[in-house]
């Protein structure tokens, strides 16, 4: 049986990037007869400048619209990261075996701590040490199988380290997890700045698409879409013609199709967007409906949360005992 485990950060607003990425093939691996785990990780919300009163908003919506996408309780565990103690417990025990060195060679790292020290904000130390905690959501469940976007790579990969190195110095104790990844639109970019990603703490919303943006604000964020300039039609190029591949990417995510094939279709870009614009309205609407109806009662909504903490609780704790044992603490 393969065990599957993954999470969303309640920073902002889910977007069309964090669907197409990821939410997606959870839907889809829950299908298949495995054990999935999917996790509202709030305390990674706090490595950045937060309000607390938006992050607990925040959580209940993500969780909300996960169900809205699909997940079913009945078939997967959904619940919140700080409700289910191991995760930190268990990210200690990672933190004496991960480096300083490693962790500050992480690129989000990077990026996060120069934008926080251009706001003149300072950087938290829970951002250095976050992709630690990101380790601990993973080993605490033997996870086999990580399905994410591609900007997650690097931190699986860590995970991946501490396991084995863990595993080496101390025994057997945690399965070696695998990124996942969709074949299309694994990276979503921001419509307004086609070489960066589309985030959903970015604070210009303009180039990103949010998952309950009403179908006439999609429209007119998809048709006013940065395009590149160049006399060659619509051909698929992400290094070019980042803007029209980008559109291919989703357009082709949306529909099931091609994006190389997909570009022959076209001979101008106003066509295309068209045709993006209406395939991400039809992606979205039944997302957005059933959202609408979860949310009238939020009181069922955090019942599934409960229950999901519980059963998470449950697989986690003897995973994390052993650590403990392992590693060298008494038993209490
Ligand atoms: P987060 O909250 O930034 O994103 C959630 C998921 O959405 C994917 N994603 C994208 N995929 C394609 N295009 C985009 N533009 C795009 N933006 C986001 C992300 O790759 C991710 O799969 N560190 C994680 C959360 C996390 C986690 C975990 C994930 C914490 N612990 C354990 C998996 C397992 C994060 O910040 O995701």
């Amino acid at each position: 049986m393969t065990r599957i485990f993954s999470g969303v950060k309640p920073t902002g607003h889910l977007t069309l990037g964090n669907y197409l990425g990821a939410v997606r093939q959870w839907v889809a691996a829950e299908q298949a007869p495995d054990e999935a785990l999917f996790c509202v990780v709030d305390l990674h919300a706090l490595t950045v400048e937060h309000e607390p009163a938006r992050v607990r908003r925040l959580s209940r919506q993500a969780a909300t619209l996960l169900l809205a996408a699909g997940l079913d309780p009945q078939r997967c565990t959904l619940f919140v990261q700080s409700h289910v103690d191991e995760h930190t417990r268990l990210a200690y025990l990672l933190e004496c075996t991960a480096t300083d060195g490693e962790l500050r060679r992480m690129i989000q790292y990077k990026e996060k701590a120069a934008k926080a020290q251009a706001a003149g904000d300072g950087v938290r130390l829970s951002l250095l040490t976050y992709p630690v905690l990101m380790a601990a959501d993973i080993l605490a469940y033997r996870t086999d199988e990580v399905p994410v976007g591609e900007d997650q790579r690097q931190h699986v990969e860590l995970t991946r380290d501490l396991a084995v190195r863990f595993n080496q110095r101390y025994g057997h104790t945690f399965t070696v997890p695998e990124a996942t990844h969709p074949a299309v639109a694994a990276r979503v970019m921001d419509l307004q700045e086609p070489t960066s990603k589309m985030g959903k703490s970015d604070a210009n919303g303009t180039g990103i698409v949010y998952l309950l943006d009403e179908p006439g604000a999609v429209r007119k964020k998809v048709m006013r879409a940065v395009t590149d300039s160049g006399d060659g039609g619509v051909v698929y190029d992400r290094e070019s013609r980042p803007g029209v591949a980008n559109l291919l990417d989703v357009l082709a995510a949306c529909t099931g199709g091609d994006p190389v094939r997909l570009a022959a279709d076209y001979t101008g870009y106003g066509a295309l967007k068209r045709d993006v614009a209406d395939a991400v309205v039809e992606l979205l609407r039944p997302v957005r409906e059933r959202h609408a109806e979860l949310a009238a009662d939020p009181a069922q909504v955090d019942k599934v949360l409960r229950e999901g903490a519980g059963r998470a609780r449950e697989l986690a704790r003897p995973v994390v005992d052993r650590a403990y044992e392992a590693i060298g603490l008494l038993a209490p």
